[in-house]
């Protein structure tokens, strides 16, 4: 089978109703969710702080796709195993983090876990050349990590592209997060971009009671780039 580099959308539960993470999740995924995006902040590698493992262990039966964990913590590796029993299918884990990223992600699957290595807007592609055999996932930020509803950093869209030659016909996903909407979404998708996450762009304007509004938000979307990626 062919590495599968087909559009998915992954909604950051940031943007959702935190006191309805359940319903939230459930009601993303029946109006077209591919993935589950959940930000880890820890306060300390990013001004902001979100879910401790037993939170994401909470989400875990309403995911029916994938959980993909975002750690925006530093240091990851004591806490790789427990976001792993949590349920988490993909781990991503930041270069900027610490000194040995090429361990984390070794850590990362040694607990039977997709890996994730996760680039800021200031570290280059070239960061990762060398993790290239120990990532399922790149992820480059188009927003520094910390908060939802920022402006995108279209200086990324080259770094896409970049990471995009490098990685060649390896089994490996390029995602994107920060400031993904319809608008942004062809410029990333056309550079080689395959997993969107977007949270404000998807839960803006929708709730519980009205999904329909998630399920038109994330088919705007997508639609914008399965475009670009078509004509690219
Ligand atoms: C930022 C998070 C992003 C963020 C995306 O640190 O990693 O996932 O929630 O939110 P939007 O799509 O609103 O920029
Ligand atoms: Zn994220």
């Amino acid at each position: 089978m062919p590495f599968d580099r087909s559009i998915k959308i992954a909604p950051s539960i940031l943007s959702a109703d935190f006191a309805n993470f359940g319903a939230e999740i459930r009601a993303i995924e029946a109006q077209g969710a591919d993935w589950v995006h959940v930000d880890v902040m820890d306060g300390h590698f990013v001004p902001n702080l979100t879910f401790g493992p037993p939170a994401v262990k909470a989400f875990r039966p309403h995911v029916r796709t994938f959980m993909d964990v975002h750690l925006m913590i530093a240091p990851v590796d004591p806490y790789i195993e427990a976001y792993a029993e949590a349920g988490a299918d993909l781990i991503a884990a930041h270069v900027e983090a610490g000194p040995h990223i090429h361990r984390t992600l070794q850590a990362i699957r040694a607990q039977g876990v997709k890996s994730g290595v996760v680039l800021n807007p200031a570290t280059p592609a070239e960061a990762v050349e060398y993790l290239l055999d120990l990532a399922d996932l790149v992820l480059v930020m188009s927003v520094n990590p910390g908060f939802g509803g920022q402006s995108f950093i279209a200086s990324q869209v080259a770094k896409i592209a970049r990471l995009r030659a490098m990685i060649g016909d390896r089994p490996i996903h390029i995602q994107v997060d920060g400031g993904i909407t319809p608008e942004t979404a062809p410029l990333v998708a056309a550079a080689g971009a395959d997993v969107l996450v977007a949270g404000s762009a998807v839960f803006k304007g929708g709730s519980v009671e009205t999904p329909a509004v998630y399920g038109a938000n994330i088919a705007a979307i997508r639609a914008a780039a399965e475009a670009a990626q078509a004509a690219a």
